[in-house]
């Protein structure tokens, strides 16, 4: 399995992987943007026919100290379990401290999302921030978190 940067013709199975994986999807222009705009920091996962079986989607931000922000990240159910997602964030990480000397990183998730809380948690030492009530669309909390880099 190859983990290699996000190019704009990848966006389409990106856009189908997340469409695959989780409730809150986004419309085209929204990727383009960050493809287009932060280039560095989104990557594909691809399998040995050059399938994309999982992304990491990911942006920078100005405000306050510069930090980047995980969009989505997600992999195709039969690829779980095999260190991707692992490998995805770190490689994201990597290009907002290198290109964009970014301080810290952050993201949003469910309180019930046990698997990418332990993947946050766990093997990557991000911290809980914050509870936002009612941050998605259902009515869920997101736990917001922060790993300092
Ligand atoms: N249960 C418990 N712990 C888990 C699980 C699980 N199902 N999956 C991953 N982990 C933890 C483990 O600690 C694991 O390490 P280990 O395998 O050595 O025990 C560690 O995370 C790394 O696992 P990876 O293999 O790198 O994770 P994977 O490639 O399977 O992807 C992901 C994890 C992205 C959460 C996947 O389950 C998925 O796509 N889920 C649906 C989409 C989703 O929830 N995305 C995150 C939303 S939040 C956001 O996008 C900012």
């Amino acid at each position: 399995m190859n983990v290699r940067n996000a190019t704009v013709a990848d966006l389409m199975e990106m856009q189908n992987c997340n469409l695959h994986n989780l409730p809150e999807n986004y419309q085209m222009k929204y990727y383009l943007f960050h493809a287009l705009t932060w280039t560095q920091v989104s990557f594909v996962a691809e399998d040995h026919k050059g399938r994309i079986v999982g992304y990491i989607l990911a942006k920078m931000d100005e405000e306050g100290a510069p930090h980047g922000h995980v969009t989505s990240i997600s992999v195709l159910r039969n690829y779980r379990r095999l260190g991707l997602a692992n490998k995805l964030m770190q490689r994201s990480q990597h290009a907002m401290k290198t290109c964009f000397a970014a301080k810290h990183v952050s993201l949003h998730v469910r309180k019930t999302n046990r698997a990418a809380l332990a993947l946050y948690k766990d093997t990557l030492g991000f911290e809980v921030v914050e509870v936002e009530k009612k941050y998605y669309a259902d009515g869920e909390d997101a736990y917001s978190m922060r790993l300092l880099m």
